[in-house]
């Protein structure tokens, strides 16, 4: 990772630093060039986190020259960046590295052009051969653009430059299922090295999903109780209150349990339930979080009908304004089947978590944005506090990745008064109050990373593959009607039937915030 850590870590890239290179963008004039890639290489250049000869060059179907590319690139600092206008001393010796090139992603001879103009640029920036290629396109044309790489020697390691490394940027989704994604990890190993790709998922470039790691493992209190003697559940949830925004064409192909339940939510278990790598690099770390996921067992049709709840939003208002139907978005089907919403319940069955149930939700359309893990401890015993009703609250730790990044640990504690009555009370940390407002983008520190060679924050292929047989199994018995899709109102929290899920279990959803 490219903070300073120390401990046994087989790399620590606060002392690496990040070599010239090409970062080769396919789809640079795309929406996600534009609003997160320049604005983080712009970024990282102002901190001088890059090498002042690195080089961009920008690879799409539309005719332009490298002026207008630039031009559009600034235009696209000054709107997107976290740092905005653009300090022109850096934007134009950075500009000046930036170029365009042109041809459809299916030509073979504009991948051939393409590799001499990278050896020009080489031979002007010093840049030695090494390329880090990014494709921010569409998933259907991940594979062509690899062949063609591979075609035109452009992925290969050169066995005569051991400096010059190759690298490419996978953007997810990283298949539809477990076979696509197969399918697309064999297309990528036939031409790239498992080492030399870096499949992301931007969530894992978010400081308060890294310090999971630093709260789980830095800290002494917390690791004796990480268990099942002391943890009664988990939760996990990721709302968001917009609908599918313009993306229903894509959406009807997804649905929530691909689209975010796959991948983020995943990431963000396995990094609650992983045990202590032996050491804070790419491989020990991912070793880990694949040994949880494969201690979840498969659903059952049944267990899928029990432990997983499927919503579609309907028409309705959210924070005042009128949303349609999920059925009237543009190019969504109006008997479309897809879910919007997911629930689910699951179980890791290893030493440790034996039996604590993990319940993820992910829904659009919800009451409130935000992404939270809080992990709920037992109860104390009720002998000694006179607790009407359910007893004494438990506590709970909540993580808050976003937004009001933080952590808080509710409590009991005596109101001030003559009688003893228990209440709730939060201890509460927030990373802007501690630490100001200096928060990178998750694709800055992606970027550097890959650029460092430090695939920590990076899924790899076995990852992939053991998220996605978790999920086709849920999504077989959904194809097969196991489980209704429920209609929810746009600004709730999803289905009554989520609600169920937990009152099923004597448990309740939490409010989002974490706090009281
Ligand atoms: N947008 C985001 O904020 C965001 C966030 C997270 C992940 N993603 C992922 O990032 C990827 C890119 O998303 P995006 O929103 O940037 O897509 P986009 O706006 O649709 O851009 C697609 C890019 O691909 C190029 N392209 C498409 N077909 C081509 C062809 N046959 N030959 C050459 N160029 C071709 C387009 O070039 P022309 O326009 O010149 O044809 C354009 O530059 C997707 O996988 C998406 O899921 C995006």
């Amino acid at each position: 990772m490219s903070e300073q850590l120390t401990g046994n870590s087989g790399k620590s890239s606060g002392t690496s630093t990040a070599q010239p290179c090409v970062i080769v963008i396919f789809g640079a004039t795309g929406d996600l060039t534009a609003r997160k890639l320049l604005p983080a290489i712009y970024n990282l250049s102002r901190e001088n986190l890059l090498s002042k000869s690195t080089v961009v060059v920008g690879f799409a179907r539309r005719p332009k020259t490298d002026e207008q590319f630039r031009q559009e690139m600034h235009d696209a600092v000054n709107q997107f960046s976290r740092c905005k206008p653009a300090d022109e001393t850096v934007w134009n010796d950075l500009a000046g590295r930036i170029y365009y090139h042109q041809s459809p992603f299916e030509n073979a001879d504009g991948y051939r052009s393409l590799a001499r103009r990278l050896e020009q640029i080489d031979q002007k920036h010093g840049t030695q051969g090494r390329r880090l290629y990014y494709l921010s396109t569409s998933p259907a044309e991940f594979g062509v653009i690899i062949d063609h790489l591979g075609d035109a020697g452009l992925g290969n390691i050169d066995p005569f430059n051991a400096r010059a490394w190759r690298r490419v940027i996978v953007e997810k989704p990283f298949g539809s299922n477990l076979d696509t994604a197969r399918q697309l990890n064999n297309r990528i190993n036939r031409t790239f090295d498992e080492s030399q790709v870096f499949r992301i998922d931007h969530y894992l470039g978010k400081q308060t999903v890294q310090n999971l790691l630093v709260l789980r493992f830095a800290n002494g209190i917390f690791e004796p109780i990480w268990n099942r003697r002391y943890v009664d559940h988990v939760q996990i949830t990721v709302g968001e209150t917009l609908g599918v925004e313009g993306r229903g064409g894509y959406f009807e192909t997804a649905g929530t349990l691909r689209d975010m339940v796959q991948n983020h939510l995943m990431q963000l278990l396995t990094l609650i339930a992983m045990e202590p790598p032996v050491a804070l690099d790419g491989d020990a770390i991912r070793d880990e979080k694949v040994r949880v996921l494969k201690s979840i067992p498969s659903y059952s049709t049944q267990q899928a009908a029990q432990w997983t709840v499927r919503g579609q939003y309907s028409q309705g208002e959210n924070k005042g304004m009128p949303v349609k139907a999920y059925r009237d978005e543009e190019r969504v089907s109006p008997q479309s089947t897809t879910e919007t919403y997911a629930a689910v319940k699951l179980y890791i069955n290893n030493w440790r978590w034996q039996g604590v149930p993990f319940y993820l939700r992910s829904g659009k359309q919800m009451k409130l944005q935000g992404s939270e893990v809080s992990i709920h401890f037992n109860s104390a015993p009720g002998v000694l506090f006179n607790t009407p009703g359910s007893g004494l609250a438990r506590n709970v730790l909540t993580v808050r990745v976003q937004p009001n990044e933080g952590i808080s640990l509710l409590m009991n504690a005596k109101r001030p008064g003559t009688v003893t009555q228990i209440v709730r009370a939060a201890m509460d940390f927030e990373y802007h109050e501690a630490f100001g407002s200096y928060s990178p983008e998750a694709y800055e520190r992606l970027l550097l990373d890959a650029i460092i060679g430090d695939s920590t924050l990076f899924i790899r292929r076995d990852e992939v593959e053991g998220s996605w047989a978790i999920i086709d199994a849920i999504e077989e018995a959904w194809a097969a009607n196991a489980v209704e899709l429920a209609p929810y109102a746009p600004g709730s929290w999803g289905p009554p039937q989520a609600d169920e899920l937990l009152a099923h279990d004597g448990r309740a959803w939490d409010p989002l915030g974490g706090r009281l």
